[in-house]
Formats: C-alpha cells, sequence, structure tokens
C-alpha cells in the first residue's frame, strides 16, 4: 500500500535527511512515525505529498510509483490523501468553515452537502461555535483542529498526519487519537509522526523509528 524503497535524501551542506530509507505499510494499518528532531520526519511526508522529491530510490502508493505520476494528476493522487501539515497550512484569508469545506468544493460537491457535512465536522472536533472566524483568530490547538477536520473531511482511504497533538492538551489529544484510532477502525490507513512518547506506547500500535535518517525500528 505504502512502500519506501531504499530512498535517499540529502540537502545542502550534506545533511542526509533520508539515508536508506524502506518500509512499507500495509492496508488499514496504524503506524506512529517516531524519532528525535531532525530525523526526517516531515521529510518523508513532504515525499508522500509529492513536495519533495527523491536522490535515490521509489515510492509507491497503492501500485502507483509517486515520483513518476504526470504533474497533472498530482491533484488527484492527493485527494486520496489526507495530509494534516505540522505547519497546518490553512488559508489566513478565509473562515474555519471555508477551510475545513474547501477539500469538498473542489470536487464539486452541492452546496447543501458541504454545509451539512462542514458542521458536522465543526461539532465533532471541537470547534462549535468558530466556523466564521478566521485563522488568525484561533489557539493553536484550534488551528490544528482545524487541519485535522480539513484532512478527514473527504473520508479518504489515508491519513497522514505530522505531530497531530503537537499543539493540543492532553483531553484534546486523546480525543483526537480516539478520532483516528475510529477511523482506523472502519478501514482508513493512518500514519501519524509523534514525539509523544506516551501516546504512541498507551496507543500500542506498531511504530516505524527513524534516527539521523536511517530506519532504525520498523
Ligand atoms: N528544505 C530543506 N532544506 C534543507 N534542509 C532540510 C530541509 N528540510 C529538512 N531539512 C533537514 O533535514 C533533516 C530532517 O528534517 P525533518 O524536518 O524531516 O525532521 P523531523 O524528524 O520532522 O523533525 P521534527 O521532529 O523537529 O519535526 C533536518 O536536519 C533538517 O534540517
Ligand atoms: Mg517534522
Amino acid at each position: 500500500m505504502i512502500k519506501f524503497n531504499h530512498v535517499y535524501k540529502v540537502f545542502e551542506k550534506d545533511i542526509k535527511a533520508l539515508d536508506d530509507v524502506t518500509f512499507s505499510i500495509e492496508k488499514g494499518e496504524f503506524v506512529f512515525l517516531t524519532g528525535p528532531s531532525g530525523a526526517g520526519k516531515t521529510t518523508v511526508f513532504n515525499m508522500l505529498y509529492r513536495e519533495e522529491t527523491a536522490d535515490m530510490g521509489t515510492i509507491f502508493v497503492e501500485n502507483t510509483d509517486i515520483f513518476h505520476l504526470a504533474k497533472r494528476k498530482i491533484p488527484f493522487y492527493r485527494r486520496r490523501i489526507g495530509f494534516v501539515f505540522q505547519d497546518f497550512k490553512l488559508l489566513f484569508d478565509r473562515s474555519i468553515f471555508e477551510n475545513i469545506a474547501l477539500p469538498l468544493t473542489i470536487t464539486g460537491a452541492p452546496q447543501e452537502f458541504i454545509k451539512k457535512t462542514v458542521h458536522e465536522a465543526i461539532e465533532k472536533i471541537g470547534l462549535g461555535g468558530k466556523a466564521d472566524l478566521n485563522p488568525w483568530h484561533l489557539s493553536g490547538g484550534e488551528k490544528q483542529k482545524t487541519a485535522i477536520a480539513r484532512a478527514t473531511i473527504l473520508n479518504p482511504p489515508f491519513i497522514m498526519a505530522d505531530e497531530p497533538t503537537g499543539n493540543l492538551d492532553e483531553e484534546s489529544s486523546w480525543q483526537i487519537m480516539n478520532m483516528f484510532g475510529e477511523l482506523n477502525s472502519k478501514g482508513t490507513t493512518i500514519m501519524i509522526a509523534s514525539h509523544n512518547k506516551e501516546i504512541t506506547s498507551r496507543m500500542a500500535k506498531r511504530v516505524i523509528r527513524l534516527e539521523s535518517g536511517k530506519v532504525v525500528l520498523s
């Protein structure tokens, strides 16, 4: 389902962000990607998002070699994955409602359906009453929740979340983890980068660990 095959990425100044990374994730798995700061976790996500390409190696997602994907196909590829970015990537000139609705708007869903689905998602994630606010007016945790709601609104078969609890208090963190757990039990394949040892150990899921760009546990 997701297969990294001897992937290398060197940034300037000889920083080996990924150094012969090989792992695979099966359909329906729930996997944590762990490792200290600078280990290469976000680089893995950026490659899966097709924001970065590798210097060497291949990545297959659902049997597609993503580095050989035609440019025009990238938006369709991205639609199958719900991404929660470490830096959120929210649109600051739009409301919370519009941010979360964006993936649905792009697919051309009917207005009434968008309204209902987005309002339900807003309630579920605990942002009730904030729909019309702009991201400037939200706390870090609320921005995080907006990013998670946006990533999950299309019910994508994959969810990839980069430190999704980094800005959340303990209660919200568990709420979000339970939400990911629920989606996973319905068949969504989930990959979460996390530093949080308590979460990764209590969730008792498979862990892939990176250290200095190398897989040390998978
Ligand atoms: N665009 C870039 N240009 C130069 N170096 C980069 C770039 N992106 C990442 N790096 C370097 O690659 C290494 C891996 O970075 P990455 O962001 O993947 O780590 P991370 O595991 O996500 O860390 P954190 O836990 O702090 O988010 C780091 O040394 C980082 O400085
Ligand atoms: Mg990172």
